[in-house]
C-alpha cells in the first residue's frame, strides 16, 4: 500500500509517496537524498541513523515514514541550516554549537556515526536543559552534565573507531562545560 506524506526535513517541506512499510531512514537516504543519517545496523542498535523528529531523538531505522506525515525532521545536515533547532538558532552556513565541539574536541574518527552523534547530542542536551532524569542521575535536584550523565545519555550511540572519550568531552563542552571543568574532573576520576 502506498501514501503520500509531506514531511519536513530540514527546514524545506518534501513531499513524496513511500509504501507503507518504508522506514524514515530510506526515504531520507533513497528518496530524498540526505545522506548524513547512516545505515550502521538498521535494526535500532546503533544510532547511526539518529534524527530529530519534533525536537526529539528517533532512530530513523525503526520509524515507519508514513508516521512523519506533517513532523519536522531534522538530520546532522539541517543542524548547520538556517533552522530552529533544539540548540538555537543559526545563521544559514554556521556550524551548530554540537558539530563546533565534536571539531574542537577531536571527537571522530572515522567520521560514520558521527551525524547519529551529532544529533543525539543535540537530543540529548536538550533533554538535559529540561531537567529529565537519566538512569545515573543522583537525588531529585537538576542533574550535573559530569561525564556519567554525557556516557549515559549517548549511549544508544555506539563508535566502532571507540572515540568515546572526546565525543563525551564535545557534548560537555557543547553543554557549557569549561576546560577547567573538564580538566578538574578529569583528574578526580584518575
Ligand atoms: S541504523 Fe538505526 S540504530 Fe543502527
Ligand atoms: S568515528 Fe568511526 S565509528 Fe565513530
Amino acid at each position: 500500500m502506498k501514501r503520500e506524506i509531506t514531511v519536513q526535513v530540514d527546514g524545506i517541506p518534501r513531499r513524496l509517496t513511500v509504501d507503507t512499510h518504508t522506514t524514515l531512514l530510506d526515504a531520507l537516504r533513497e528518496r530524498l537524498g540526505v545522506t548524513s543519517p547512516k545505515k550502521g545496523c538498521d535494526h535500532g542498535q546503533c544510532g547511526a541513523c539518529t534524527v530529530l523528529s519534533g525536537g526529539r531523538r528517533v532512530l530513523s531505522c525503526l520509524t515507519l515514514a508514513v508516521t512523519q506525515d506533517g513532523a519536522e525532521v531534522v538530520t546532522a545536515e539541517g543542524l548547520a541550516a538556517n533552522v530552529t533547532t533544539a540548540g538555537g538558532q543559526h545563521a544559514n552556513g554556521d556550524l551548530h554549537p554540537v558539530q563546533r565541539a565534536f571539531i574542537d574536541c577531536d571527537a571522530f574518527q572515522c567520521g560514520y556515526c558521527t551525524p547519529g552523534q551529532v544529533v543525539s547530542a543535540v537530543g540529548a542536551l536538550d533533554e538535559f536543559a529540561k531537567g529529565w532524569p537519566s538512569a545515573v542521575t543522583k537525588g531529585l535536584g537538576a542533574p550535573r552534565l559530569d561525564r556519567a550523565e554525557v556516557a549515559e545519555r549517548m549511549s544508544g550511540n555506539l563508535c566502532r573507531c571507540a572515540a568515546y572519550v572526546n565525543i563525551v568531552t564535545a557534548v560537555r563542552q557543547a553543554g557549557g562545560a569549561s576546560p577547567a571543568q573538564q580538566a578538574a574532573d578529569r583528574r578526580e576520576a584518575g
